[in-house]
């Protein structure tokens, strides 16, 4: 049977780790796409040359040809440019949105049947207009951030109570953004909720109301950290899972960027929620009963994206 063909689209810091990570865990055959003549390239073969050593078997192909991708079964986009130190990401906005145009009728001239995860900032808008302009159905296209924003939040935590980050389990709702909603209730370990392991004297009120905020800033003190550039092995990490669960059918429940219809008071619209990811792309939207506060905190979040789309149409007149 022939391997997967995973399609990287942009071969910065995030594309490039993705394709190692691909090729790593022979999940198929990688095309590495770029408008930067000789990086997909140099990056695909200098992977390949890791194929001995590693030893893993996958294809390597560096591309500006779009025609490469043809007949992807998963594109993952990463095309844009990234945060500076001191921007947030809907600075990104004016110069992504026009890049997600050109990706989302490359995909949907070559790779339609694709399951499409979206990385490029800011999410939650980019992977609306992405689908938009892609026009594919929208349980093949999301955007990969609540994964990253658990893992960070997880990473956080265990950290705090000194186990094991795999017995961690987190929640985190809404846009990718300064207002997402890191849910504590729902966040255990080993199954215990946070709330009763600050009674159980683990830790104190403070500092998981501090850990919240670290994993809202996440990103931010990564950009300041590195001082050129934004994260890049978490969230390939983080896109990796996803795309795993849609290549294996895995129907892992993973928090991303998907559309929303129905639940959660939405009527069509992209933001972070749990979802199953399966075969079919997104399978389903779990819908959780949020509390008063939750809501409020949800629907906050949910307001700042609108804010971004209503943007995004400002832009681009063919999205309004
Ligand atoms: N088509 C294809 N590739 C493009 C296009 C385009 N229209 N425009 C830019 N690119 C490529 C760049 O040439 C570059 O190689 O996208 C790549 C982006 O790589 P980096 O600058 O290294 O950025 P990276 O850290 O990978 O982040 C990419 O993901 O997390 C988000 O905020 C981040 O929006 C950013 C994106």
């Amino acid at each position: 049977m022939a391997r997967p063909k995973i399609a990287l689209i942009g071969a910065g810091q995030i594309g490039g780790t993705l394709a190692h990570l691909v090729a790593l865990k022979e999940l198929g055959d990688v095309v590495l796409f770029d408008i930067a003549d000789g990086t997909p390239q140099g990056k695909a073969l200098d992977i390949a040359e890791a194929g001995p050593a590693g030893p893993f078997d996958a294809t390597l192909k560096g591309t500006t040809d779009y025609a490469d991708i043809a007949g992807a079964d998963v594109c993952i986009v990463t095309a844009g440019v990234p945060r500076k130190p001191g921007m947030s990401r809907d600075d990104l906005l004016g110069i992504n949105l026009k890049v997600m145009k050109s990706v989302g009728e490359g995909i949907a001239a070559n790779a339609p049947n694709a399951f499409v995860i979206c990385i490029t900032n800011p999410l939650d808008a980019m992977v609306w207009a992405l689908r938009e302009f892609s026009g594919l159905p929208h349980e093949k296209v999301c955007g990969m951030a609540g994964v990253l924003d658990s893992a960070r939040f997880r990473h956080f935590l265990a950290t705090e109570f000194e186990v094991s980050m795999k017995d961690v389990t987190a929640f985190v709702l809404g846009g990718h953004g300064d207002t997402m909603v890191p849910l504590t209730r729902y966040s255990t370990v080993a199954g215990i909720p946070l709330p009763d392991l600050v009674d159980m004297g683990w830790t104190t009120q403070e500092k998981m109301d501090a850990i919240v905020q670290r994993t809202r800033d996440g990103g931010a003190e990564i950009v300041g950290l590195l001082g050129n550039g934004s994260a890049f092995y978490a969230p390939a990490t983080s896109a990796i899972e996803m795309a795993e669960s849609y290549l294996k059918d895995q129907k892992r429940v993973l928090p991303c960027a998907a559309y929303v219809e129905g639940a959660y008071g939405l009527d069509g619209f992209y933001v972070g929620v749990p979802t199953v990811i399966g075969k079919g792309g997104i399978e389903r939207v779990v819908n959780i009963k949020l509390s008063k506060d939750e809501q409020a905190m949800f629907d906050k979040s949910v307001d700042a994206v609108k804010g971004l789309v209503k943007a995004c149409k400002e832009i681009d007149g063919s999205l309004a």
